[in-house]
């Protein structure tokens, strides 16, 4: 049996992180067996791409280069770590996935979406998530919250980028809704009842019944 396969996505500081933890302890209460990753990242290769992407001191990255070297963090963990996971029957919750680049590289930095189209799917071999849930957030408040330890290289870009990235999450979830759901921001219990709400059947199919207790 194939596993399942959730991507959290949305601007920077939407709180993705407690919500992959209660929907990982959901899992594990349920009798499954859940994977959390993150992009970019996941492996060392991927760590040390990640590095190279988000440390400021590195200033600019010219765009095409930004769009190829998120996608090698990808190509990597999908390949190493995502899909024999998957193949184990495995729930494997992702803290973004394609769906970023297309936002952040596609809609934020103007790159041409049919380009970006084509990276992803090399990088991913065609993998689509079962369900992607966006956390969706101003961006000045997100931006605000996530930076607080010291932004990082896109966390410094203008407040106009994280707009077009915001908009580009509403345009993926239009082309695709069944498979993209945004959820709007709120309390944790709030947004994590909405998630719940999302997952519960996907996860049914693969034998998991979660249950929406916040510990
Ligand atoms: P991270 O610290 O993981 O941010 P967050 O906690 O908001 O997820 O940093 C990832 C940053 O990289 C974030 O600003 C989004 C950006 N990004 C892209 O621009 N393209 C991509 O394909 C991915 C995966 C991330």
């Amino acid at each position: 049996m194939r596993g399942v396969f959730i991507t959290f996505e949305g601007g920077d500081g939407a709180g993705k992180t407690t919500q992959m933890r209660l929907l990982a302890e959901a899992v594990k209460r349920a009798g499954g067996d859940a994977v959390v990753v993150r992009e970019p990242g996941g492996t060392p290769v991927g760590e040390a791409i990640r590095a190279v992407l988000l440390g400021p001191e590195h200033g600019r990255i010219a765009p095409v280069a930004e769009l190829f070297l998120f996608p090698a963090s990808r190509a990597h963990l999908t390949e190493e770590v995502i899909r024999p996971a998957l193949d184990a029957g495995r729930v494997v919750l992702c803290d973004r996935y394609a769906d970023s680049t297309t936002a952040y590289q596609g809609y934020g930095r103007g790159l041409d979406l049919e380009f970006v189209r084509r990276v992803n799917e090399a990088a991913t071999g065609g993998l689509v998530p079962d369900l992607t849930i966006v956390l969706d957030v101003e961006p000045r408040e997100g931006v605000a919250a996530a930076s607080a330890g010291g932004p990082d290289r896109l966390e410094r870009e203008s407040a106009e980028f994280h707009e077009r990235v915001r908009a580009g999450y509403a345009a993926i979830a239009a082309a695709d809704p069944a498979r993209v759901r945004v959820v709007p921001r709120g309390e944790v219990d709030e947004v994590w009842r909405e998630i719940v709400r999302l997952a519960a059947p996907v996860l049914e199919r693969a034998g998991l019944r979660i249950d929406g207790a916040v510990r």
